[in-house]
């Protein structure tokens, strides 16, 4: 499509598809124009529980929600959690060497991030297998675009756990996000209930599966590119561009929905006022008229201006968190399973998801 219909009317379901480079970046930061606010229970499928988090409102709302949190995860902040990522992954991978064969979706690449994640929030450990499921159950749902009884009953109980971690850490505030939020005051307005909700959904769902999709086609695009995996195995400083290639080349995000607030030009349509857009970041990530040879993975591409984490006000705010969870989690790999190699018996399965990119499972020998 992206040559023949760049901006697609699909009246099945009523949207406007985006292909190109130039419009996904437009569509995705012309805030004024592409609004972020899909209403109650947005387009996306991830319904009411996002609705009023910062990846759901536009400018000015979004700025003052967006600051509470941005201090957690500057590059500053992240960096002085990379002594205990690399910890982590250390006991994560310990054993697999010995073992020979192991699936590095359930041992590393799903784990970890809800490791971080959670311990950023304060999260007890014991809690974490089932922020597995509740987030998987979310993102697979948000396929069909519709709530379905599991989707339904995750959404609830998630939604009662944290109002009991939420009062939890009311009378007994820590070190933790949650703990921060609660003392945030926007306007000497403190956040409401379904404000921080809407936070904690956000940072468990935006940030699990994705990192996890990165960690994992990463291991993949090496496996198809042996060469390339040698040369880092000798040159490890060569991974941050791997991963931006990893990042362009299999978006773990592959698009992201707007609505349009007014008619709109873009490329050769008129998008109508109240349209909901689609924003297909794996395209744009493929466009030959911003990458040259785009379905090659070169790690030496000079300039990889790639759309993976977004562009303009709503940026991922873990960027810098994805990126180094990503670098340490694929230097121990590298370095303590050098011969590493997908098994050629197994059938490698996609995640069902238009939106997220991953494998459901990476078994290496
Ligand atoms: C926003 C991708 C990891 C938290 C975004 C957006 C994309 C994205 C495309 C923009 C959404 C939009 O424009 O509507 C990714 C990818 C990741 C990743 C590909 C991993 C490889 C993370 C992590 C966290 C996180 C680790 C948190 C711990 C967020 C948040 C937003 C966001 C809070 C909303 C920002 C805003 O609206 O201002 N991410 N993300 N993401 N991401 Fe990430």
């Amino acid at each position: 499509k992206r040559e023949t219909a760049p901006v697609y009317y699909d009246e099945q379901s009523g949207s406007w598809h985006v292909f190109r480079y130039d419009d996904v970046q437009r569509a995705l930061s012309e805030y004024a124009t592409f609004s972020s606010h899909m209403g109650g229970d947005d387009a996306s499928g991830t319904g009411q529980l996002f609705s009023s988090s910062l990846i759901a409102t536009d400018p000015p709302r979004h700025r003052q929600l967006r600051s509470l949190v941005t201090q957690a995860f500057t590059p500053k902040a992240v960096d002085a959690l990379a002594p205990r990522i690399a910890g982590l992954t250390d006991e994560l991978l310990e054993g697999i060497a010995d073992r020979g064969s192991a699936d590095l979706i359930k041992e590393l690449a799903y784990p970890l991030p809800v490791i971080v994640i959670s311990e950023l929030m304060g999260i007890p450990p014991q809690d974490r297998e089932r922020f597995k499921r509740w987030s998987d159950v979310i993102v697979s749902q948000t396929r069909t675009g519709s709530a379905s009884e599991n989707h339904t009953a995750a959404h609830m109980e998630m939604t009662e756990y944290f109002l009991a971690l939420i009062d939890e850490r009311r009378s007994r505030p820590g070190q933790d996000l949650i703990s921060t939020l609660l003392a945030a005051e926007i306007d000497g307005q403190k956040l409401t209930v379904p404000e921080l909700l809407g936070f904690c959904a956000l940072l468990l769902v935006a940030g699990n599966e994705t990192t996890t999709n990165l960690i994992g086609n990463a291991v993949l695009c090496l496996s198809e590119n042996p060469g390339t995996m040698d040369r880092l195995i000798r040159e490890p400083a060569l991974l941050p561009q791997t991963i931006e290639e990893v990042l362009r080349f299999r978006s773990p995000v592959q698009s992201m929905y707007r609505m349009a607030v007014a008619e709109t030009a873009l490329g050769d349509e008129v998008i109508p006022a109240g349209a909901p857009v689609v924003a297909w970041i794996g395209s744009a990530n493929r466009d030959e008229r911003q990458f040259q040879r785009p379905a090659e993975f070169d790690i030496d591409r000079g300039q990889n201006r790639h759309l993976a984490f977004g562009h303009g006000v709503h940026f991922c705010l873990g960027a810098p968190l994805a990126r180094l969870e990503a670098r340490i989690a694929l230097e121990a790999l590298l370095s303590r399973l050098p011969g590493l190699s997908l098994d050629q018996e197994a059938r490698l399965e996609r995640m069902e998801s238009t939106i997220v990119y991953g494998l459901k499972a990476l078994p290496v020998t």
